[in-house]
């Protein structure tokens, strides 16, 4: 199957947005936002960073010379620096990863190449942060753009959730229980900035990702009445939902509303209060694409990331993060025929990989993350010859004072382990 990018060129009609086609810096110095693709609805916040001019030589060269270029400036560097490349970084760049994996994978990976003085993220903002926040001391992140955000983590940003916990804490005070649990633990999904994972190492809090939210929450659980999930609501639904809590002791908290748009009552009874935040990407998988498969191809085994809406989780036949997605087709010994609800990146390379299997993407327009897509093998091949001249180009530097605590959040979820049964 040819790449998402190939196809961006050769059936423009088919594409969400038809100036995927350009190179990204098209972007960079336009009106800030997210670019084409599944996000570019969302609103960019004011502040978000933002991406100088990519030097024309790089904006010219053709995907040949590009490629030809990351390798021999890799191969200049050696083990001084690392790429690594998440499943949904396009196939022009993930060529390049010396490590592919999800958000958590690869967080672990930079820990493990502590010789690397560089180590080249092609992925979003808060990956960055989260591998510089784990990095030995010297060791420099760098994200090829800098406008690689995530519009899901910026749905939710730390003078909204302060305000948010103060009202929480007006409604429920501070003392524990009688089995000394603390009336909120605060559980913010990788997919935040630094700054709210530093909230909840500050406040009795943890991270999780989408492979380990309902570890996560069990953890929360025994040390909190109830729990403030964000920024994902999906994510933070579907996980308490297949806890068994039920729906109406999942408030929804809106923070431009006050007490998040709530009556005191319900929050009186919640369990777990859900951010208004979610992915664009995932926002598009519906239930009608998953009965116009299992339709028109009976036996078709659906999976579905976490952060698709809850009727979408429920339809399918499993539902899981990337990795899992990963491995239930390198797991599976008979040819399958497999509808994917996650980005098309990721989907596509598994049907090029896995031949033998059927696999195809639940929505049948090319709409890639938006933010994901600003990483081009131009940046990477800029990025790697500024390191080759001496030059550390778009390092992501967490101030200290914020790495400690969210160190310490990140450290609470790497110590979480599944209650055995
Ligand atoms: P993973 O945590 O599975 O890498 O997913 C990250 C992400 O952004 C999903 O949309
Ligand atoms: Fe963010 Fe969604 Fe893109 Fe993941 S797929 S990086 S959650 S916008």
């Amino acid at each position: 199957m040819a790449s998402v990018d190939t196809l961006i060129t050769t059936a423009p009609g088919d594409t969400c947005a038809p100036d995927l086609a350009d190179g990204p810096w098209t972007f960079d110095l336009g009106t800030p936002g997210y670019g084409p693709g599944a996000s570019m609805g969302d609103i960019i916040p004011t502040g978000s960073p933002r991406q100088g001019a990519l030097p024309a030589e790089y904006q010219r060269a053709n995907n040949d010379e590009l490629h030809d270029r990351i390798r021999a400036a890799k191969a200049a560097l050696g083990r001084r620096v690392v790429v690594l490349g998440h499943f949904y970084q396009r196939d022009e760049v993930v060529q390049h990863a010396d490590f592919l994996g999800d958000s958590f994978q690869l967080a672990n990976a930079a820990q493990t190449v502590p010789d690397a003085e560089a180590i080249v993220f092609c992925g979003v903002h808060f990956m960055a942060e989260t591998a510089d926040i784990l990095a030995r001391p010297g060791q420099n992140v760098i994200l090829p753009n800098l406008a690689a955000g995530c519009s899901m983590a910026d749905m939710a940003d730390i003078d909204s959730v302060e305000e948010c916990w103060e009202q929480l804490t007006a409604i429920y005070g501070t003392d524990a229980d009688e089995s000394g649990r603390v009336p909120v633990i605060p559980v913010t999904y990788m997919n935040s900035s630094a700054a709210l994972k530093a909230f909840c190492g500050r406040n009795g809090g943890i991270v999780c990702t989408s492979s380990n939210a309902a570890t996560v929450l069990e953890w929360a659980f025994e040390r909190g009445q109830r729990v403030l999930f964000f920024p994902d609501q999906h994510l933070g639904r579907n996980t308490a939902k297949a806890m068994g809590i039920p729906l109406d002791q999942m408030p929804m908290w809106n923070p431009r509303k006050p007490l998040g748009g709530n009556e005191p009552d319900a929050l009186a009874d919640a369990r777990v209060i859900l951010w208004h935040g979610f992915c664009s990407v995932h926002k598009r998988f519906t239930v009608d694409q998953i009965e116009k498969a299992r339709a028109e191809y009976p036996g078709v085994r659906v999976i579905v990331h976490p952060e698709c809406p809850m009727p979408v989780v429920d339809a399918a036949d499993e539902a899981g993060s990337t990795d899992y997605i990963r491995r239930a087709v390198a797991g599976a010994t008979e040819p399958t025929t497999f509808a994917i609800g996650t980005e098309v990146n990721m989907v596509n390379r598994l049907a090029a990989e896995y031949p033998q299997h059927e696999i195809f993407c639940l929505d049948p327009v090319i709409c890639p993350c938006s933010t994901m897509y600003r990483i081009h093998p131009g940046y990477l091949a800029w990025v790697l010859e500024e390191l080759v001249a001496g030059r550390v180009t778009n390092r992501i530097s967490v101030d200290a004072a914020v790495a400690g605590d969210a160190r310490v959040a990140l450290d609470r979820m790497l110590a979480a382990k599944p209650r055995v049964a």
